[in-house]
């Protein structure tokens, strides 16, 4: 995601403020019908994804320039034109191989990958979506059947994972949407963060945490080999380790390729990382309090990418690689894509420049965005991850 960092943010406008107080209202409801406040991940979940209400539920513009934040295949074609020619290789090695994108946003991606692989000739019969969101899903269908209608026929929107899946699954900046726990360190135990009321507003609160998230947290401090300083805050997703066995129950033969900001476990609970992972985009501004601005607000965290590793060689999966998006794309045919560059009319180019720089500058998106690959059953690992490739990191 691209955003600025702000210490002002903008208010919101009318109809979103009056939105923001029925969500706000919805999770007081469910804060009290829960005995007076609830874990962190359930408020992220509900903000996020009450049905009708949610951040993503719900009608806002969220991705792109009138929305809160954008994402790589809203920066620039070229990430999804390069993501074809990955595809295509893993497609290649699976008779009738399919093509299964999750949370596909506002379908831009699912445009340009379907554009490129009809320029390469390597059409799959089929492109599924799986979307949460029933606002997104609609404005899918809609993106798809007005820029390419004569290709619709091949996206089919599921209601959940297939039973058995032959193909490529690819999903860009979901594992960061997941609901997260928030918990502190402290040397007399572990606190789980929740969210309570005061004068109806909405606090965080501290108590005792469940066994499965001190579970979670003793073995992140077995694998990384440190005890976490008393006082140490940080998040842990339980539901993303969760997804990815659900993936892999499902992937007979074919591949993964899971791109988020995220870092190896080591990077993520860095001794002096002791505020956490979690940020708020609101407007093209980053803040970290997730108490306000309820379902008008996007809530995101960071991905512990040694967790998804972990959960995927769990479930049977084999990890083809792992890389930063810059190498993915300097590796995985950028250049092929950019051939024509020195024939394009000046501003195209200018234009071009500006969104290759975001996808892939260390201070940009390059650096922070990784892209981790994974498969089953005989698949060659890609050839972007011969460019590169950090699984030793993980
Ligand atoms: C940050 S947006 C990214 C959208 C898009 N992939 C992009 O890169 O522009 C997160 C997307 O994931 C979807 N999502 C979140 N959790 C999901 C899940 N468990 N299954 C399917 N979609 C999910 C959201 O509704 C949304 O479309």
């Amino acid at each position: 995601m691209q955003y600025e960092q702000s210490a002002s943010l903008p208010e919101p406008d009318e109809l979103s403020a009056e939105h923001s107080a029925r969500v706000s209202q919805h999770i007081r409801n469910r804060i009290k019908e829960a005995g007076g406040r609830i874990s962190f991940a359930e408020f992220m979940h509900e903000a996020l994804y009450a049905p009708g209400l949610g951040y993503y539920s719900a009608g806002s513009s969220k991705l792109g320039a009138d929305g809160d934040f954008v994402t790589a295949p809203e920066v620039s074609s070229m990430f999804g034109r390069v993501l074809a020619r990955q595809s295509m290789e893993v497609l290649g090695q699976i008779e009738g191989g399919e093509v299964l994108e999750i949370g596909a946003g506002s379908g831009k991606l699912a445009v340009d990958m379907l554009r490129a692989f009809e320029d390469l000739s390597a059409l799959p019969e089929v492109y599924n979506i799986l979307e949460v969101s029933a606002d997104l899903e609609d404005r899918q269908r809609r993106r798809l059947r007005k820029e390419l209608p004569h290709l619709v026929e091949r996206v089919r929107w599921l209601t959940g994972l297939p039973q058995e899946f032959d193909g490529l699954i690819v999903a860009n900046e979901v594992l960061d949407a997941m609901p997260v726990e928030r918990f502190v360190r402290r040397d007399s135990g572990l606190l789980q963060c929740c969210v309570a009321l005061e004068a109806e507003k909405f606090a965080w609160a501290q108590i005792e945490a469940p066994d499965r998230l001190v579970s979670a947290v003793v073995a992140i401090e077995a694998d990384t080999g440190q005890t976490l300083a008393d006082g140490y805050t940080s998040e842990v997703s339980l539901a993303a380790p969760l997804w990815v066995a659900d993936l892999a129950g499902c992937l007979r033969h074919g591949a993964v390729f899971l791109f988020d900001y995220g870092l190896s476990q080591r990077e993520y609970y860095a001794p002096d990382r002791l505020e956490g992972w979690l940020r708020c985009h609101f407007r093209h501004h980053a803040h970290n309090d997730p108490l306000i601005n309820a379902g008008i607000q996007d809530l995101t965290s960071w991905v512990d990418f040694s967790a998804i590793a972990g959960a995927a060689v769990d479930s049977g999966l084999e990890i083809l690689g792992f890389q930063t998006q810059s190498q993915f794309l300097m590796g995985g045919g950028l250049e092929i894509e950019m051939r024509d560059f020195t024939e394009m009319p000046l501003q195209q180019q200018i234009e071009l420049s500006g969104q290759i720089k975001t996808l892939t500058l260390p201070g940009e998106m390059g650096e922070n965005f990784k892209c981790l690959a994974l498969g089953r059953g005989e698949i060659d690992s890609p050839s972007a991850f011969q460019f590169a490739d950090r699984t030793q990191t993980l």
